[in-house]
């Protein structure tokens, strides 16, 4: 197996540079030493592991480092003709053992290697980055014009806001990501399968109902990582001023688990005697992190598998992908969290109400058919060996898409009059375009000064931004050395002060 597992925990140091600039310096640091998926939302990692399901990569097994050879793939030639890719965040390439692998995609074959010495060599044709690691001042440069950059990021945005500016998401030609604009969507990288969604509510209503006359509240919270972009201890500290919530994580704890649970927090053998206990809840505040489009995990569809109502907010378009217009109660259709509080009362009692939440788990009132459409046809699996999982499917996208702009190329060289040159590719805003982060509840010129969200994340994703463009500078100016960034942001910063006056 590749090995697996490794825990980003990028903190905020904040510093003073010059007089002008903020400096966002990432801690990232791998706690052990490889990739794992077995919590995607990464820096929830205080979240409760047992209560995890089984990760989306975790099926990087044997069969996944297969080569695919398509019947459209009669690539003739050898190992030391082909095109390299490069991965630069070594700890995810998707191959093993060794460093460098010739892969066979469906219509073309490049060579995927993780060994940096290749970066300047001439047919070393794109790098591969991962998001969470990407870093502008690390960034690797000079960047020859010949070279595509392409990212892989599945994660939250909270991760790393540089790449939700549009310097920062145009550095890249070819993306990955969970937004269903990009060039190679994840976005229902949490969801398994149809089967997933469709099992029975784990717990029926009427024992639902019991276990609310023996003094369970209707809703579960359960969030042990607080601080963060999307701000949701702020809204749930006030929705709970209108309805009862059981917390029991860090954040916002009123309740201690059952001492037979604790321990199974951090094992994951025990998961179903901790998923029955929280099935008996009847809503689920399913809030993501971070507030995006398409960003969804399985905060959203693990109580729909449980059969529990998701209370939810992170994707705006999460309507989307639900598998009828009444699976999730959704936090931003709710004018205010009392509002909200009213309707989650309604159907605590109200069972025909509360119970036309749960119809989707007969295949007939599934009537999403984008849903459908994209289960049915997405190459790469979750738990499924049968599947390519989508490091190697995007893998192969890299190679396909750069043999043909190099045979385009080629084409053009050749016959400059009879063909035309290829197009420049570049991902925009629609592969990620991450908002700026709002408080959870309120305005955000009611906050006070020293507000501890305040003073984090929207400065993390204004500073973002300034290292978006002083990279866009760097790369521009053919710069070698990456920590010139600061440099360069200071120089945007001068300049622009200029201007003004
Ligand atoms: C890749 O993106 C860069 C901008 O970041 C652009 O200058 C370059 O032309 C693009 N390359 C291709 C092959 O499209
Ligand atoms: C962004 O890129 C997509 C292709 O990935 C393209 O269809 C779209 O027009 C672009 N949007 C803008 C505003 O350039
Ligand atoms: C950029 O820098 C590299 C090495 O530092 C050099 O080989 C290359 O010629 C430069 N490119 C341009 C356009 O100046």
């Amino acid at each position: 197996m590749v090995a697996t597992k490794r825990r980003l925990l990028p903190c905020l140091c904040l510093g003073l540079l010059g007089a002008l600039c903020w400096v966002w310096v990432s801690c990232a640091s791998s706690s052990s030493s490889s990739f794992s998926s077995s919590s995607p939302d990464v820096v929830d990692a205080g979240d409760l592991d047992a209560f995890q399901p089984q990760s989306a990569l975790s099926d990087v097994g044997p069969s996944s480092f297969m080569s695919y050879r398509g019947p459209g793939n009669r690539d003739p030639r050898t190992g030391k003709e082909l095109p390299v890719l490069l991965w630069w965040s070594a700890g995810l390439f998707p191959h093993f053992p060794g460093d460098t692998e010739r892969i066979d995609c469906a219509k073309s074959s490049c060579m995927a290697t993780s060994n940096r010495k290749v970066q300047y060599h001439k047919r070393t044709a794109a790098i591969i980055f991962y998001g969470t690691d990407f870093r502008a001042y690390q960034a690797p440069l000079p960047r020859p014009p010949h070279q595509t950059w392409a990212l892989f990021h599945e994660e939250s945005p909270m991760n790393n806001y540089v790449l939700s500016h549009a310097p920062g998401i145009r550095l890249f030609n070819y993306t990955a990501t969970f937004s269903r604009g990009s060039d190679y969507p994840l976005t229902l990288q949490w969801l398994p399968s149809l089967s997933y969604l469709l099992q029975p509510a784990a717990v029926p209503l009427r024992e639902k109902n019991l276990w609310r006359a023996k003094g369970l509240a209707p809703v579960l919270y359960m969030q042990s990582h607080c601080d963060v972009p999307s701000d949701r201890d702020r809204y749930v500290q006030e929705l709970m001023k209108y309805i009862e919530v059981d917390s029991y994580g860090k954040c916002l704890n009123n309740k201690a688990l059952p001492a037979d649970l604790e321990d199974t927090a951090t094992a994951t053998g025990e998961e179903s005697h901790f998923m029955s206990f929280v099935s008996r809840y009847k809503f689920h505040l399913a809030l993501e992190n971070g507030l995006c489009p398409d960003y969804m995990t399985e905060k959203l569809w693990r109580p729909l598998h449980q059969g529990c109502v998701p209370v939810y907010r992170g994707s705006s378009l999460v309507a989307d992908w639900m598998p009828n217009d009444h699976a999730a109660v959704v936090v931003d259709d709710f004018s205010s969290p009392k509002d909200l509080a009213d309707f989650l009362r309604h159907l605590d009692q109200n069972d025909e109400a509360y119970a036309r939440y749960l119809e989707f788990k007969e295949p007939v009132h599934v009537t999403n058919t984008r849903l459908l459409e994209h289960l049915e046809t997405r190459e790469w699996g979750v738990n499924d060996m049968s599947k390519p999982n989508y490091l190697n499917g995007f893998e192969c996208y890299v190679c396909d898409r750069e043999n043909a702009r190099l045979a385009a190329e080629r084409a053009y060289r050749r016959a400059p009059l009879q063909a035309l040159p290829p197009q420049p590719k570049m991902a925009n805003n629609s592969h990620m375009g991450c908002p700026l982060p709002r408080p959870g509840y309120g305005d955000v010129q009611d906050l006070l000064p020293n507000d501890a969200w305040l003073q984090i994340w929207p400065q993390d994703y204004w500073q973002s931004l300034d290292q978006a463009e002083g990279l866009e500078s760097l790369i521009r100016h053919n710069e070698s050395d990456p920590s010139l960034l600061w440099q360069h942001i200071q120089n945007i910063a001068v300049r622009r002060a200029r201007g003004k006056h």
